[in-house]
């Protein structure tokens, strides 16, 4: 369907990631997969998701695709950059997250795509070496590189618009600076090869500066800087971040809203993790844990208030510790126990031991990220895109206001932008009219 709201999506849509390892590798496979109907593309809202439409008496539910343009799977090409030289395909069969079964059918279109040369500092991410970097004068001159990849990208692959998704490596903690203020100040640091401007961030400033709506899918700073959220709001670029939730967070937003609707109390969370992918090993390193850490620690202190709630969150320990072991590979194993307690101080324990796979739960996201990114920017909205929250483990939001880590309640979120864009009317879920209740100024609103 079309909305008088949103541009059509017509012609190729180009998605591009930074980062060609596990989790962008998955997401291009299975997209390749679902394209011969070989596979279906689970998790993915924007291929699978239904939206209800008007009152509840209507009966009127849509498939999100169906209700608004979206770029179709066939229109879909795939591009990025890395610093091994390995194509899609050999990059998945080393990444070890997908079968062979899975990946022969689509070998063909997998080798066909070959990272471009990578922006990279082994001062952001240590673990890691390899071969396909680029040189140039100074940072700057690097951006201007990618900006001419994308470009070039463009063109060769025909594509009418480009979005791009950060799937590279977890780079090291960084506080905003001086130089992250204005994009004046910015781009000077660029020229003047400053040691606090990450790669990360020459990839935003590129896509930005080439009017190619941005996801951050790592916990670093970029798209978060001052600078580059002013330069998005001012090229009207949509750019949504940061940090891809799933596995433990995800049933941390899960679990922990429920149990404070509840006003169950919390005295402890102890969350541990093993892993044994390439995302694992450059954990190990502090400096990039310590991004880690920050964006999973925020999510309970946002979502349980425990300045408002003192007797029951104002004493909560909180640990998060992520270890590298290699025989897991991809299959990450996450332990969470969390020490509550209720009615007259009684404490009670709850154990989670979830046995996911990180990239097969990341892939979807990817998609649903482009897509709906594509889809704002059809719609010209541009700067942070909040109603995205669902997919973050730290959302970003406009500065001063505080970010929403209920899942519940980011995905209303999400539908109401949805419905917003499709003009329909919004839900707020009252729903005292159908019991012939007044709703006063509610009732403009759907329940
Ligand atoms: N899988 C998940 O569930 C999940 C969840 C949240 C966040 N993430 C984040 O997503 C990112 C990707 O995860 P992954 O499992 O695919 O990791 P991965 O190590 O398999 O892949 C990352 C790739 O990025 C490349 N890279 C590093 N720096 C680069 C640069 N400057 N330019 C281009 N390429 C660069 C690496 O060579 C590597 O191939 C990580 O930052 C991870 O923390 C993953």
């Amino acid at each position: 369907m079309q909305s008088p709201n949103v541009k059509p999506a017509t012609g190729r849509l180009g998605i591009l990631t930074p980062g060609m390892g596990a989790v962008s590798t998955t997401f291009m496979a299975g997209v390749l997969s679902a394209k011969k109907g070989l596979t279906k593309p689970i998790g993915s809202l924007t291929e699978m998701g239904y939206i209800r439409l008007g009152k509840r008496t209507e009966k009127r539910q849509s498939l999100i695709r169906e209700f608004l343009p979206f770029a179709r799977l066939e229109d879909i090409v795939f591009g990025g950059w890395d610093i091994y030289s390995d194509n899609a395909f050999e990059a998945a069969s080393k990444a070890k997250v997908l079968e062979r079964d899975h990946l022969e059918p689509i070998k063909e279109e997998l080798s066909k795509i070959k990272p471009m040369s990578a922006v990279f500092d082994p001062a952001f991410v240590k673990n890691i070496s390899g071969p396909n970097i680029k040189k140039g004068k100074n940072k700057f001159d690097l951006a201007e590189q990618l900006r001419q990849d994308i470009r070039d990208f463009k063109k060769n692959n025909n594509c009418e618009r480009i979005v791009m998704v950060w799937c590279g490596s977890t780079e090291a903690h960084l506080l905003p600076g001086a130089e992250h203020q204005t994009i004046e100040a910015f781009e000077a640091a660029l020229k003047a090869n400053s040691p606090n401007i990450a790669p990360s961030m020459m990839y935003t400033y590129a896509a930005i500066m080439e009017g190619v709506p941005y996801a951050n899918g790592a916990p670093n700073l970029s798209v978060e800087l001052p600078c580059l959220m002013k330069l998005a709001e001012d090229r009207g670029v949509p750019i949504a971040g940061s940090d891809f939730k799933t596995g433990q967070t995800l049933m941390k937003t899960i679990v922990a809203p429920g149990l404070k609707a509840r006003l169950l109390g919390i005295s402890g969370w102890y969350s541990t993790n093993i892993l044994g992918n390439r995302d694992g090993e450059v954990l190990q390193d502090p400096d990039s844990f310590k991004s880690k850490e920050v964006s999973k620690l925020g999510v309970l202190e946002t979502v349980l208030e425990p300045e408002k709630y003192p007797d029951l969150y104002g004493d909560l320990h909180h640990l998060v510790k992520i270890n590298y072991y290699r025989p897991r590979g991809d299959n990450k194993e996450g332990w969470d126990n969390i020490d509550i307690f209720g009615w007259m101080g009684y404490p009670m324990q709850i154990k989670i031991n979830f046995l996911c796979r990180d990239s097969i739960l990341a892939a979807p996201i990817v998609l649903d990220l482009a897509q709906f990114l594509d889809l704002a920017s059809r719609s010209g909205f541009k700067g942070v895109q909040e109603w995205l929250s669902f997919y973050l483990k730290s959302p970003l939001t406009k500065p001063g206001l505080k970010p929403e880590h209920d899942l519940q309640i980011q995905k209303l979120k999400l539908e109401n932008t949805l419905r917003y864009l499709g003009r329909e009317e919004l839900i707020n879920h009252l729903g005292l009219t159908y019991y012939g209740y007044d709703e006063g100024d509610a009732s403009k609103i759907g329940n």
